[in-house]
């Protein structure tokens, strides 16, 4: 029999036992995830990390409960910033292999390690917010600090349901939805604009929001030689204006002498 020590408090233990199982036989909480009591230790998870002081140098360094053996007078500290630090790389390492995992989140959440937003798809290029404001300008979409993270989140009541950042995005995160006559723009579950659909005066689809009409004609009006096409769907207005091509190529025509 020896003696440890954990958090500043002694325990017996016996020669061979990992300071994890000590631990445990003492009702003190160390994450793990690899650990299983029935197969041998690999220390693959790096969860279990603990703070031991060097005999030699007294410097504090992080180990893994699970592989660390006990010794006579042997202390460990199962919090501090190096624990803090060691747990907190160790969350980080696996959650960028398995980000979907609710029980790494659960984990680091009882164990006070902040993991940050989970992931939502989106890679910040900021792509979507960029065309909104410097090519559509309708300024729908914003980056704000999220829980200390950068999130593109909308600008109330300013989409006008055009989809450009969704046709931009690179990794599909913001979707629109047409069903029936109703256009939704969204990221994540949030709402960037919902707005009802205009007909096509030519074949009769619902193709566009009023709102983008209307806005598309207000920045084309400056343009006398942009025809006014908006209340046409993009096959339709196609139609239109190689029909109106034929018809001026072919009235120039007749007009020329000879023909
Ligand atoms: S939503 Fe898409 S386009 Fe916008 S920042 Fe994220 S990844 Fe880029
Ligand atoms: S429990 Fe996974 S490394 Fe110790």
């Amino acid at each position: 029999m020896i003696t440890m020590s954990i958090d500043g408090i002694s325990y017996p233990a016996e020669e061979g036992q990992s300071a994890l199982q000590v631990a445990r036989e003492n009702g003190i909480d160390i994450p793990t995830l690899c650990y299983h009591p029935a197969l041998k230790t690999t220390g693959s998870c790096k969860l279990c990390a603990v703070e031991v002081t060097r005999r030699t140098g007294g410097r504090r360094i992080a180990m893994l409960a699970c592989i660390l053996k006990v010794s006579e007078g042997l202390e460990i500290k199962t919090t501090g910033p190096v624990v803090e630090a060691a747990r907190k790389k160790a969350f980080m390492n696996l959650l960028v292999l398995a980000p979907q995992s609710k029980l790494l989140r659960r984990l680091a959440c009882e164990h006070g390690v902040d993991l940050g937003p989970p992931p939502d798809g989106c890679v910040r290029c900021r792509l979507c917010i960029r065309v909104c404001t410097e090519i559509v300008r309708a300024g729908a979409l914003k980056m704000v600090k999220v829980d200390g993270a950068g999130s593109v989140v909308p600008e109330p009541d300013r989409c006008i349901g055009c989809g450009t950042c969704a046709n931009i995005c690179p990794t599909g995160s913001i979707r629109v939805e047409d069903r029936e006559n109703v256009r939704t723009v969204m990221i994540r579950d949030e709402l960037i604009g919902k707005h009802p659909l205009e007909r096509c005066e030519g074949c009769g689809r619902w193709f566009a929001t009023r709102r983008y009409i209307d806005f598309i004609e207000r920045r084309t009006a400056p343009h006398p030689h942009v025809k006014e096409i908006h209340k046409y769907c993009a096959t339709c207005a196609k139609l239109f204006s190689d029909r109106t091509r034929a018809a001026s190529d072919h009235s120039v025509k007749t007009r020329m002498p000879g023909h």
